[in-house]
């Protein structure tokens, strides 16, 4: 397999399966209201495609899924919809988490858990002690999750751990306190739902990464449609800055 260093990781060359692939899953609430349902009806059928998804990384050996499930900002959202949202990610973890852990699937969650309930903390720790040892897919839900709070939060560590240090801090000094520390950043990174922006999503991760943008919505993006994300993603040229010259003669 051809590598690539990015600016901080390792990176595979784009006709491959992507290692890794992050994801904004969005139009639950669109599905629901073209079909006359309550908003909150879409978030109930957007887990179904979160499994079908992940048996689908599964088996096309991708090794890291990233899905935002719920981003710092969603908080503005009605007090209904945003408890409906706590419960329905309690009920996914409990009625999945031994399936996942069958199928070696190691389930980490980023975020800034403090919001959280003590029921729902001890319920992700609980799933992601089951699971720390699975050498599968690495899927990791993000949720009260934000791409400036991630550096933030990674950065404030970093200075913590290193008092008095006088030289300038590098990218590599930082990355460890990162969300992602434990993965290589996204090669692929899909929006669902037809937005074209990034929604305070993992903003170090991605400055590489390949975009694709759909208009389908998150509760009818199958199989097919994941398929279709990743052969575009195969088309790509990934130059990481080099000539495409310099790429053909490597
Ligand atoms: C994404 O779907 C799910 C979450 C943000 C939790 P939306 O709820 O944003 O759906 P639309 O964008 O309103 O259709
Ligand atoms: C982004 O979707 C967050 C998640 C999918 C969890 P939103 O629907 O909240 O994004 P904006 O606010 O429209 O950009
Ligand atoms: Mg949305």
């Amino acid at each position: 397999m051809a590598l690539f260093s990015s600016s901080t990781q390792t990176i595979p060359a784009s006709a491959e399966i992507p290692q890794h692939i992050a994801v904004i899953m969005d139009g639950n609430g669109r599905w629901a209201r073209k079909r006359f349902l309550p908003r909150v009806a879409g978030h109930k059928r957007g887990v179904e495609t979160v499994r079908d998804l992940v048996k689908e990384c599964t088996k096309l050996n991708v090794k890291f899924l990233t899905l935002f499930a719920f981003s710092s900002e969603n908080w503005r959202r009605p007090d209904d919809e945003v408890s409906f949202l706590m419960a329905l990610f309690m009920d996914a973890l409990k009625r999945e988490v031994t399936k996942l852990h069958e199928n070696n699937i190691r389930l980490i969650l980023i975020g800034d858990r403090s919001r959280f309930n003590a029921d729902l903390v001890a319920q992700i720790e609980a799933s992601e002690k089951l699971t720390a040892n699975n050498t599968g897919l690495t899927l990791t839900i993000a949720a009260n999750y934000g791409g400036r709070w991630d550096i933030l939060q990674a950065t404030n560590r970093m200075i913590a751990a290193n008092p008095g240090k006088k030289e300038p801090f590098t990218e590599d000094d930082l990355t460890p306190y990162l969300s992602m520390y434990y993965a290589a950043e996204p090669d692929l990174f899909i929006r669902t739902g037809g937005e074209k922006r990034v929604s305070n999503f993992l903003l170090w991760q991605l400055a590489y990464t390949e975009f694709y943008f759909t208009d389908t919505l998150w509760p009818d993006f199958n199989a097919k449609a994941f398929q279709t994300a990743i052969a575009s993603y195969q088309q790509r040229e990934r130059r990481f800055g080099r000539t495409s010259e310099q790429l053909s003669n490597r």
